[in-house]
């Protein structure tokens, strides 16, 4: 509809450059310059390398996100920009790119949070996001369940990871198997062809003892290491490693810890609805384990299409859809880049 909302988005918190173009919930361009190759050697992101990625392919982003939706800046109506949290540097580039095009062209600009964003997405594919909804967010950076009250103002974190977050889990562990980086897909494609319950791989936190105080907490550091250790007992037997065996077994716990949480957080409050983002939400065995149990329990789930998962420009355009037909008013012109953005905090 041509009286809904075009918003522009531009998302730089870690080695994606993302700019997406939305009118209301419709998607219209979703450009992408990502620096992940540059990083695969170093094993992780390297920040700096990152921001300087940044800088050289936001203008060219941007142009692109513009050709592909048939629009000019002029058009938009408002700016989106990823705030926090995420890697300084490289938050920076888009913060400034975002009040650069804001002043030049004289539109608003919401500083938005990156995690909300990854919840938001899902409005581009499944339209309005029924409120209260429970999120499971899992992405390389972090891990959390929320109860989102309102999309738009009010998030509430109910629990989040102790440690490791849980595509660092994944990339740690492909390392480790030798497989490349980012690993997350890589252990996905391996699992294909193991056998989930060839080991049995402890499930962090989800012991009675544990769940008193952590009962939506996640740990993923220990089972990390139980990786490691069983690896390397194997390779000192002078025993070939079982790639698939290993990956599908890791992957299995990682998910029945990650649905069962989640699970748990929609019947304990009565909410029928459950949405995963974030990078691991592209995980085929954690859709595929959240759709067979929640619906178990008449638990509707969300997961965006994988694409759509990690991190990209739109999924801020939708957050900043959102926002602007929700009343909220715009950012002031000297908004931050805050590496340390609170979950709670949804636009600043
Ligand atoms: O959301 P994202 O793109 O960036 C952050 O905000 O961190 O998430 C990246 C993470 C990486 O750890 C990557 O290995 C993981 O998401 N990931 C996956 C899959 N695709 C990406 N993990 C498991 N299975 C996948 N198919
Ligand atoms: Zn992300």
């Amino acid at each position: 509809m041509a009286d809904e909302p075009l918003v522009l988005g531009i998302e730089t918190s870690c080695d994606e450059t993302g700019v997406g173009i939305v009118r209301g919930h419709t998607l219209l361009a979703d450009a992408l310059a990502s620096s992940v190759e540059e990083h695969a050697r170093f094993g992780g992101v390297v920040p700096e390398v990152a921001s300087r990625a940044h800088l050289e392919a936001i203008v060219p982003t941007m142009d692109r996100a513009l050709r592909e939706a048939g629009v000019t800046i002029a058009d938009v109506d408002a700016i989106a920009v990823t705030s926090g949290p995420g890697l300084a540097g490289a938050l920076l580039v888009g913060v400034a790119a975002a009040k650069g095009y804001a002043v030049a062209a004289e539109k608003p600009v919401y500083g938005v949070n990156h995690l909300a964003a990854h919840v938001a997405v899902d409005t581009l594919e499944h339209g309005p996001l029924p409120e209260p909804a429970i999120a499971l967010l899992v992405s390389g950076g972090h891990s959390s369940l929320l109860r989102v009250d309102d999309l738009a103002r009010d998030v509430v974190p109910l629990g989040a990871t102790i440690d490791d977050a849980a595509g660092e889990a994944f990339d740690k562990v492909a390392r480790l198997l030798g497989l490349p980086f980012p690993g997350g897909p890589y252990i996905d494609r391996e699992a294909r062809a193991g056998d989930p319950a060839a080991i049995a791989f402890p499930r962090g936190l989800t012991a009675a003892k544990d769940l008193a105080g952590h009962r939506y907490d996640f740990s993923f550091s220990g089972l990390k290491t139980a990786v490691a250790r069983w690896v390397e007992a194997r390779q000192r037997a002078g025993e070939p490693v079982p790639v698939a065996d290993v990956a599908a077994s890791f992957q299995e716990a990682v998910c029945d810890v990650l649905v069962g949480k989640a699970i748990d957080a929609c019947r304990s409050s009565g909410i029928d609805t459950l949405v995963i983002g974030g990078g691991v939400a592209a995980n085929s065995r954690l859709r595929a384990m959240a759709e067979q149990r929640a619906g178990k329990h008449g638990i509707r789930v969300r997961t965006p299409r994988p694409k759509l998962c990690t991190d990209n420009g739109a999924m801020v355009a939708a957050l900043g859809s959102h926002l602007v037909a929700a009343g909220v008013a715009p950012s002031r012109l000297d908004l931050p880049a805050d590496s340390a953005l609170p979950l709670t905090v949804v636009s600043v």
